[in-house]
């Protein structure tokens, strides 16, 4: 799907245990500005539901489980992350929705950008007007 992609991160394992290191550019695609992470969320909260006009993340559940819709006007998915070494990276002009949190679940988010509001499209069809756009001239970029 354009601008989303499940990584597999590539996990360093010895008798001592395991362990990931994210750097940038080897395993990151993006420079790092800004991490935070997101827990004790209830099953039947919704989070998210937004996109992001220029923001790169990367999306890791560190502990536990939790399902991402990922969408834009012409496709959709569910992406379960369940995995410390699975990855999900999010571009621009992506809705996004965080559901079916377990109840241990710890979402990583290690973002390109500091946190700016501006950024943010909360509105669908606000959101559906851009991505309108932004997938046009895409499209007509990689021609
Ligand atoms: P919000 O983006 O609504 O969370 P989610 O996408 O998980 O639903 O953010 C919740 C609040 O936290 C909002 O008031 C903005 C604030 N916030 C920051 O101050 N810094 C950040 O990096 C993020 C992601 C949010």
């Amino acid at each position: 799907m354009t601008n989303v992609s499940l990584v597999d991160l590539k996990v360093i394992e010895d008798a001592r245990g395991k362990m990931i290191p994210l750097e940038y550019p080897k395993q990151l695609n993006f420079p790092l500005n800004r991490i935070y992470y997101i827990y004790d969320v209830d099953n039947n909260q919704t989070r998210g539901c937004h996109s992001h006009n220029k923001l790169d993340q990367l999306l890791i559940a560190v502990k536990g489980e939790v399902n991402i819709l990922v969408k834009t006007p012409f496709e959709e998915k569910i992406v379960k992350l369940d995995s410390p070494s699975k990855g999900l990276y999010i571009g621009p002009m992506i809705w996004r929705e965080m559901f079916d949190f377990s109840e241990d679940c710890v979402l990583l988010v290690l973002a390109s950008e500091l946190y700016d509001e501006k950024d943010y499209i909360r509105d669908y069809r606000e959101y559906e007007q851009k991505a309108l756009e932004y997938f046009r001239n895409e499209e007509t970029n990689n021609d």
